[in-house]
């Protein structure tokens, strides 16, 4: 009987608990199955087995990483015996006579069947004005701070719903750096490692001034934009500068439904975006909705401040114009926003590359406003939620 506490034994540091045993194995000419206990079928082509052979030859025990290259065996690879033992699958190679193991949670976990396929999908938890209102989800900084429990579920919350506020954090300028690190690196810009967002006479970007900011993500200009955006608020005692968010995956989400032909031009026509200073100058050309293989939206760029003039060819010109209005009026929509005036100790963090944000224009004769800000890649976030996921 498989030991929990040997899931570690397989190549890389991933966990595999075991819920579920084969309980026999059909062969195929290319593939085997596995049928488990629960009635589940896993087809495993040969091919893809020998390439997973966990083997101390074919995976070093030191780095982890593969040695063996599937270019070494042939194509149509076969096994001369397959069997359970001990509830692990255990091959013999034709051929070489190389033999592999595979522990029974890394094989159920690594299952490509369809429905393994689909259950292992991500899906975000899409948001407008009346949901988040209910279920913006809120941590305590010091609780973050202390519990590592705390902070995977406040990773999890951020990655799934692309929002949350951490309340309560102490108001002393550089705190931010703290709680970014206890995720990841700070994704250092031109605006620097922590930038102040505050009333500048010298502004480089209408953030550091007291307009307006229509709806936006931050910095499309590059080439990949950050993924995780931080804004913790220090003082708030001015009039107006209230917050506002939409979630950009709901707004594609709505014009793909309603105004399809837009939904097109603007995931398939490139925008400029400009970010010019006195020593840098970044440019970054791609579309307003980034699409994956399956036509899902998984990335939004947007900062009409941000734009270089269109440069598409003639004939789309009016195209791109007329989706790009489209989207600008559906971000103005009141039942898409999400509006929110900080607070000092208040510190919001939304994925920048879903969520878009923007505040009113504010006025100082009331008193101060200063926030603090940084970023932190969605690689970084990821990466943290498995790692503490191994011990949680
Ligand atoms: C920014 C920004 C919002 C605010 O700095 O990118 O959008 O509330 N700031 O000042
Ligand atoms: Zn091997
Ligand atoms: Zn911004």
């Amino acid at each position: 009987m498989i030991d929990n506490s040997a899931a570690f034994e397989t190549a890389g540091y991933g966990r595999y608990p075991v819920s579920h045993l084969p309980l026999r194995i059909e062969t195929g000419p290319e593939s085997l199955r596995l049928v488990w206990d629960d009635g589940r079928e896993s087809e495993f082509h040969y091919l893809w087995l020998r390439d997973n052979c966990p083997c101390a030859s074919c995976v070093s025990t030191l780095t982890r990483e593969q040695l063996f290259e599937i270019c070494d065996v042939s194509l149509s690879i076969q096994p001369s015996e397959a069997r359970l033992d001990d509830d692990y699958l255990t091959i013999q190679w034709l051929g070489d006579g190389h033999s592999s193991r595979f522990h029974p949670g890394w094989l159920r976990t690594h299952c490509y069947s369809e429905q393994a396929r689909a259950e292992r999908q991500w899906q975000p938890e899409i948001w407008d004005k009346a949901a988040i209102e209910v279920c913006l989800p809120k941590y305590d900084y010091a609780d973050m701070m202390q519990d590592d429990a705390v902070l995977l579920r406040w990773l999890r919350k951020l990655r799934d719903c692309g929002i949350s506020l951490l309340q309560n954090t102490d108001t002393r300028p550089g705190t931010l750096q703290q709680v970014a690190e206890r995720i990841s690196f700070i994704r250092e810009t031109n605006f620097g490692t922590l930038f102040d967002v505050r009333s500048k006479p010298d502004a480089n970007t209408a953030a550091y001034t007291t307009l307006r900011l229509p709806l936006h993500t931050d910095l499309p200009t590059r080439e990949l934009q950050p993924g995780l955006q931080f804004l913790h608020c220090l003082e708030n005692d001015a009039s107006g500068g209230e917050s506002i968010l939409v979630d950009g995956f709901r707004i594609a989400e709505h014009m793909r439904e309603e105004y399809p032909d837009d939904f097109a031009a603007l995931s398939r026509l490139p925008m400029d975006f400009y970010n010019k200073d006195r020593n840098s100058d970044y440019r970054f050309r791609g579309p307003a909705l980034v699409l994956d293989g399956q036509g899902t939206v998984i990335e939004v760029r947007f900062a009409n401040f941000l734009r270089g003039p269109l440069d598409v060819p003639a004939d789309q010109v009016v195209r791109h114009y007329r989706a790009y209005s489209t989207f600008i009026r559906l971000t103005r929509e009141p039942r898409f926003q999400f509006e929110y005036r900080l607070v000092p100790g208040d510190l919001l963090v939304f994925d920048n590359r879903r969520v878009l944000h923007a505040r009113r224009a504010f006025d100082l004769q009331q008193g101060q406003r200063h926030l603090q800000g940084c970023y932190v890649d969605r690689d970084e976030l990821l990466s943290r939620i498995r790692v503490l996921e191994r011990s949680l």
